[in-house]
This record gives C-alpha cells, sequence and structure tokens, in this order.
C-alpha cells in the first residue's frame, strides 16, 4: 500500500476526506433520496461552496456530470448544431486531441491544430476557421504539463467574440485562479486538483450556452444529460434527473467549504505556488532531469513533467516504491522517459520534501 501518491489524478485524498467520507456513512447520506429536502440542502451547500471557491461571476450555472468525458460531450451538444456547425479544437496533447475524437465521434464536422510534443501554441497565430462555432482549448494538458496562461484565454475572447469558447479545466481547477469570465463553458472532474474520489464531474456554462442548448432541442442528440433537461430542477431544487452520485457532491461541498474558511482560492493557489517553486529548484539543481516544458511561462504549476534517461526513470520509480510513494510517469511517447509529479491541494509541502531523496540521488 503506498503512502503517497503523485500520480496526477485519481490524486491523494487527505485524512480530512477520509473523515467526511466516514461521515457521510455515520449519518446515513449514501442511503438519502434524491428527491429529499435532505439531498437538496447538501446539494445547494455544494453549488453555494463551490461557486464560492471558484469565485464564479454571476449568470453562470453548474452542472453535475459524471466525469470530464460526460462534460466534453455536453459542452459540444450544448453549444453546436451536429448539422450545420463546426467545432475547432487547439490539440496539446493526448487530453485536448481526445476531445476532438468525441467530436468526430459524435458526428461533427470539426478542424484539430496541434502544437508539437510539450510545446505551447502561439494563440495568435493559430488560424481558426471563421466559420467555427465551437472553439474547445485545454487550460491544462495532462499529458505533457502544458499549460494556457491568462493572457491566452484573454486574446482567444476578444479575438473571437461571437464564437462559442469551451475550456477543459480537468487538471488546474481548484489549485489555481481562473477567470470564468473568459470562456461560456468550462468543465471537470473531481479527482484531479479537488483531491476527491472519482465519478462526479462538473459542467459551468453561461446563459448564452444555455439559450442555444434549448435552441438545439430538437436537432442535437441532447440524450439523457442535455443541460435543456437538467436545468429547471438544478435552479429550484439543486437536483439531477439521474440519481446522482450523492457522495462525491457531498464531498465536494465539505471540500470547498473547508477551503474557503482558510482564505479560498488565493490561499490555495499559494500553495500550488509554493510547491511548484521547491521543485524547480531541486530540478534546477539537478542534472539528471529536466522540465519537459522548457518555457516557464506555459509550464503547468499542477502537473510537472519531468524527462529524464530511462535508466534514471526507472531508478527514481524504485526508489519510490521503496518508500511506498507513487510517482505519476510519462504519458504516451515520453512514458519511459518521463515523470509527472501532481501539484494538488491534497498533496502538501510535506509530501513534497520526500521527492528530494527520491529523484536526484
Ligand atoms: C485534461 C483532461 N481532460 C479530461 C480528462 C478526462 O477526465 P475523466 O476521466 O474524469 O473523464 C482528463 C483525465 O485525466 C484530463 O487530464
Amino acid at each position: 500500500m503506498h503512502s503517497i501518491t503523485f500520480n496526477p489524478g485519481p490524486s491523494q485524498i487527505t485524512s480530512q476526506v477520509y473523515n467526511d467520507i466516514r461521515h457521510a456513512c455515520d449519518e446515513k447520506l449514501l442511503e438519502i433520496s434524491h428527491r429529499s429536502p435532505r439531498f437538496n440542502e447538501l446539494s445547494e451547500k455544494t453549488i453555494t461552496e463551490l461557486a464560492k471557491y471558484l469565485e464564479l461571476p454571476d449568470g453562470y450555472e453548474i452542472f453535475y456530470t459524471s466525469s470530464a468525458h460526460q462534460g466534453w460531450e455536453q459542452a459540444l451538444l450544448s453549444t453546436t448544431n451536429i448539422q450545420t456547425e463546426k467545432t475547432f479544437h487547439i490539440g496539446l496533447g493526448s487530453f485536448s486531441e481526445k476531445w476532438a475524437k468525441i467530436a468526430d465521434r459524435l458526428g461533427y464536422d470539426f478542424g484539430l491544430e496541434s502544437v508539437p510534443y510539450a510545446q505551447a501554441p502561439d494563440y495568435q497565430n493559430i488560424e481558426v476557421p471563421s466559420d467555427v462555432t465551437t472553439l474547445c482549448v485545454c487550460h491544462n494538458e495532462t499529458s505533457t504539463g502544458v499549460r494556457m496562461r491568462d493572457e491566452d484565454l484573454v486574446y482567444l475572447r476578444s479575438a473571437y467574440p461571437e464564437q462559442f469558447i469551451a475550456v477543459d479545466i480537468t487538471s488546474s481547477a481548484g489549485a489555481v485562479k481562473i477567470d470564468f469570465s473568459l470562456a461560456d463553458a468550462w468543465l471537470f472532474s473531481v479527482q484531479k486538483a479537488f483531491g476527491l474520489p472519482a465519478g462526479l464531474g462538473i459542467l459551468i456554462v453561461n446563459q448564452r450556452v444555455l439559450e442555444k442548448a434549448r435552441s438545439l432541442q430538437s436537432i442535437n442528440p441532447l440524450g439523457a444529460f442535455g443541460l435543456p433537461y437538467q436545468e429547471e430542477k438544478m435552479r429550484t431544487k439543486f437536483q439531477t434527473p439521474a440519481t446522482p452520485n450523492v457522495l462525491s457532491i457531498f464531498l465536494l461541498g465539505e471540500q470547498c467549504e473547508r477551503w474557503n474558511k482558510i482564505g479560498g482560492i488565493q490561499e490555495i493557489e499559494r500553495q500550488t505556488d509554493e510547491k511548484y517553486a521547491y521543485l524547480e529548484c531541486l530540478v534546477k539543481k539537478s542534472e539528471k532531469s529536466e522540465f519537459l516544458v522548457k518555457n516557464p511561462a506555459v509550464r503547468s504549476r499542477t502537473v510537472m513533467a519531468l524527462r529524464a534517461n530511462e535508466e534514471i526513470v526507472k531508478q527514481a520509480h524504485t526508489k519510490a516504491s521503496e518508500h511506498n510513494i507513487i510517482l505519476g510517469s510519462g504519458y504516451g511517447d515520453f512514458k519511459s522517459t518521463g515523470i509527472r509529479i501532481a501539484n494538488f491541494p491534497s498533496v502538501g509541502m510535506k509530501d513534497f520534501k520526500i521527492l528530494e531523496k527520491i529523484l536526484y540521488l
């Protein structure tokens, strides 16, 4: 059994979350009806604490999904007419490209422009065709550790005011501050920076998206999870048509409440930056490894990808397992020459300090 996991999802779970799970069992929350006042209250608390934690602007609404995958799908189906409109995807690596594959599987006419491995796009030089309805981007590419800068989102919003902009924030949401006013749809799942067990996703949309989704009801296969079928129940009772993951909804509310009490996203982001700086120092001192993403301005603060030769990577994993620690492995092409370290809020500075012993002996 491991003592610490640096895997970039599912995340390490803190003892506070384990206590919340025990509390949910003791209070019989796992058995309540999702149509009961008790559920409404619990879900309202989660939505309120999450909106407060994310500093969500007015006009945005939060929906539960089963995962980021469902968020990918619903973001497309809610904004883009499958028969006549197009989506466009900027590929930074495996996950952003998977979103394009989902568009393809749904039958969309889609475009994909991918950057070379572990590099960030120059957003100003990407030619998004003028007839695109929805532009899909990834805020933090978990496979390579490339991130978008705030100014990239500012640029995209001003360059594409008519298009819908949908952003995958799966491995950054919760750990760093995001300006939600800069896009129309945002999605993530809770097993990354929110430090919770997998099984719940969140889709956040503005009123433009909701209006468009309503207009697409008889055109797109919105299916059981289409936003027009969710919005009224969610708005009036914080309920979902399907039986939701009550435990995860409860845990998310508790996590956000706890973080709001200690200073909200500002404080958590401060901790993220502190741990990032610590690892940056270790990597600078090391002669055996380097960051996969060379440019610090576009290097993820939440999923840190390191590169070394195969032997060093093997040694690091062996050393880690001697300490009962899991390191994230490299992804795709850099599986054997990469290590990924999750800098999620549930992995504390105390945990980070052990990396000195493991990575660079
Ligand atoms: C950036 C990104 N998007 C989407 C996903 C898919 O998440 P889920 O498995 O919760 O659907 C992941 C999973 O690692 C991810 O890292």
